[in-house]
């Protein structure tokens, strides 16, 4: 299969839309990473994302909808904090959990009685889902194990040959995925941290919102901790890591000291990525959610034997960032 490469004009959206009403996936650009899509009720298409991404079957995908009607076709019991958060956040990279519609194929939620919504807010995205007619699915569109892809190359790079066509919008402008809520526990949990951040969630929630793993539940005795399986199914999965060591410091006065020391020591490559880099040279590049997994998958490239991370306070207080830079540097 030739991957047909497409731009964003109206007749090429209209061309993806008939690829995907003939069961066909294809990749399109959202504000946090390239989604792979396929129709949500033609159970077919979504099993063979799947086989495209070399994906476990048991992780289940999220459904993108355009508006909020579309929400009535795949989940039901909508609770009233659906529309609050709804109202503040979408379109934006929050996704948030429902009650599963018996409609929705077993494969998108892996058999699971929940279904992970969300509404992209990407021009392409949107006009996508209403021109096909339903909600698409639509994982992140890299192979399974490499970092998500932020630019039209990065899916041609992992998928081609695998899908029918990508849509080239351009660069995305979040950079790392969407924050995964679960709303149906009390109190609600991050399943996944975004930029949507715990404290953005509790000013609609009026109260906590815990993050992943374990929720702490307020009895009439006093306070006790329950634990329960909360975290999403693929965040259990070994995450993308660069082949290069990585290393976390504090300041850049730490990383050029630790840089100087490996390049005497082992002459292999050193990259140093830090925050505060306004013009990237000499092997010191941009640390931002935008510019994360672009990095990692050009450290690879150029064969990078050491990646410092410059971890400064305003990285560390990024707690979507911060959660992608922990999981490469622990290879987990
Ligand atoms: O920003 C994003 O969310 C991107 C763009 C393309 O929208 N999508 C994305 O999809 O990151 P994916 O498949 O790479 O990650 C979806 C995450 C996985 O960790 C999955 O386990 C979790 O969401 N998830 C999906 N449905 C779920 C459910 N019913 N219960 C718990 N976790 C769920
Ligand atoms: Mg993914």
């Amino acid at each position: 299969m030739q991957t047909q490469s497409l731009s964003t004009s109206t007749g090429d959206i209209l061309h993806a839309a008939h690829l995907l009403r003939a069961g066909e996936l294809v990749a399109f650009p959202t504000e946090t990473v390239y989604g792979l899509g396929a129709m949500v009720f033609n159970e077919s298409a979504v099993r063979a994302i799947f086989t495209a991404k070399g994906r476990p079957s048991d992780n289940p995908l999220i459904v993108h909808c355009a508006d909020r009607t579309d929400v009535e076709r795949v989940a039901i019991n909508i609770p009233p904090l659906f529309d609050a958060l709804f109202e503040r956040f979408c379109p934006g990279p929050l996704t948030m959990l429902l009650e599963r519609h018996i409609a929705v194929p077993d494969a998108v939620t892996a058999g699971l009685n929940t279904v992970a919504v969300r509404f992209p807010a990407h021009p392409v995205a949107e006009t996508l889902i209403r021109t096909a007619g339903e909600p698409l699915v639509a994982p992140s569109a890299n192979r399974s194990g490499r970092p998500s892809p932020t630019q039209a190359q990065h899916v041609m790079n992992d998928l081609a040959g695998r899908i029918a066509a990508v849509i080239d919008g351009g660069s995305c402008e979040v950079g790392i995925e969407s924050t995964v809520l679960n709303i149906l526990t009390n109190p609600p949990v991050i399943l996944r941290p975004g930029s949507i951040t715990k404290e953005m969630l509790e000013d609609v929630v009026g109260y906590e919102v815990v993050h992943g793993s374990y929720a702490i539940k307020t009895s009439n005795d006093g306070i006790s901790e329950v634990s329960f399986p909360t975290l999403a199914p693929g965040m259990k999965y070994r995450h993308y890591a660069p082949e290069a060591r990585i290393i976390l410091v504090d300041s850049m006065a730490e990383a050029l000291q630790t840089a100087r020391g490996i390049e005497e020591q082992r002459g292999n490559l050193v990259w140093i990525l830090s925050n505060s880099v306004k013009k990237p040279e000499h092997g010191i590049f941009l640390l931002s959610e935008q510019t994360l997994y672009a990095m990692f998958r050009n450290a690879d490239a150029q064969n990078v034997g050491t990646l410092i991370l410059v971890c400064d306070p305003h990285v560390r207080n990024n707690e979507g960032l911060m959660n992608r830079i922990q999981k490469a540097a622990s290879r987990k």
